[in-house]
């Protein structure tokens, strides 16, 4: 026989393993529904995910192709990317103004240096100190052509300065430097080794009876200084050291430095409003 007390003992015992079946049941469906919610929603995700299925066995032949051009598009860039071209890369321009033209050319060669059949002199080609051929006799047949008929438009030219010697260079150069300081003497006058007067097929122009003009720029503003730029080409000759070329050339504006290159390639260059430098590309 069992008391009342006993009976509902019993009753109590019996329910707790209710309630701890009941919250494992619980805390599992909550844990089976969070793990379904992180894999999207997708049972299959979400069994593949614990390794209980092989997702590629149980995708259907589209999702499979869907799958495969994903990976293809993530490996190959699209169109759009392909025709964009890299940057082009241009080479920083070289200011050979002042003594910048000379860094990495402090060495006289041991031979002259000829673009195209030309002459060059610059602070980038040096002559060597030994090269004296003296003033050019077809420079200077030319420069007599050139007078003669400037003569007839009124104009009479004189060359102040033709070939000058390494050692008359080199005087040159130290008394201007005496004078100005190296820094402005290197951008109107050559180092010695380095002029375009050494070649003797350089002539400084001026016209006679005006020599407050002489290696001025007021040559330029002068009749005669600009009938011998218009007129120069033909017969022969190119202002080698033009206007705003500075660090083309490495020299200022020298409306009376003129360089005797020959008719057909003084006429080329005139024509493509040029300098020698970037006539020759060098
Ligand atoms: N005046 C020119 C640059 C020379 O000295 O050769
Ligand atoms: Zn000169």
């Amino acid at each position: 026989m069992h008391s009342r007390q006993s009976l509902f003992k019993k009753k109590k015992q019996k329910k707790w393993p209710y309630i701890v079946s009941g919250t494992i049941l619980g805390l599992l469906v909550a844990a089976i529904v969070t793990w379904i919610g992180i894999n999207d929603w997708n049972i299959n995700e979400s069994l593949a995910s614990l390794g209980l299925t092989n997702k590629t066995e149980e995708m259907t032949t589209e999702e499979k192709e869907k799958d495969m051009i994903d990976e293809q598009e993530a490996e190959e860039p699209t169109k759009e990317e392909q025709v964009v071209e890299p940057p082009v890369v241009e080479e920083p321009e070289v200011d050979m103004s002042g003594a910048n033209g000379y860094i990495g050319h402090e060495t006289l060669p041991m031979e002259p240096t000829y673009f195209q059949g030309v002459l060059i002199a610059s602070k980038k080609y040096p002559l060597p100190s030994t090269f004296d051929p003296g003033e050019s006799k077809d420079a200077r047949a030319a420069f007599e052509e050139m007078a003669a008929e400037a003569k007839l438009s009124g104009f009479d030219l004189v060359a102040f300065s033709t070939y000058r010697s390494f050692e008359y260079q080199t005087t040159l150069y130290q008394r201007y430097v005496s004078n100005d300081g190296q820094e402005e003497a290197d951008r109107y006058s050559a180092r010695p080794g380095y002029s375009e007067h050494q070649t003797g097929l350089a002539f400084d122009i001026g016209e006679q009876h005006f020599e407050q003009h002489f290696a001025r720029e007021s040559f330029g503003e002068t009749e005669a200084g600009k009938w011998v730029a218009a007129n120069a080409h033909h017969y022969g000759f190119i202002m080698r050291y033009p206007k705003e070329k500075e660090k083309i050339t490495g020299y200022m504006y020298e409306p009376w430095h003129f360089r005797y290159v020959g008719k057909q390639l003084a006429g080329e260059i005139y024509e493509a409003g040029t300098t020698l430098e970037e006539y020759l590309d060098i």
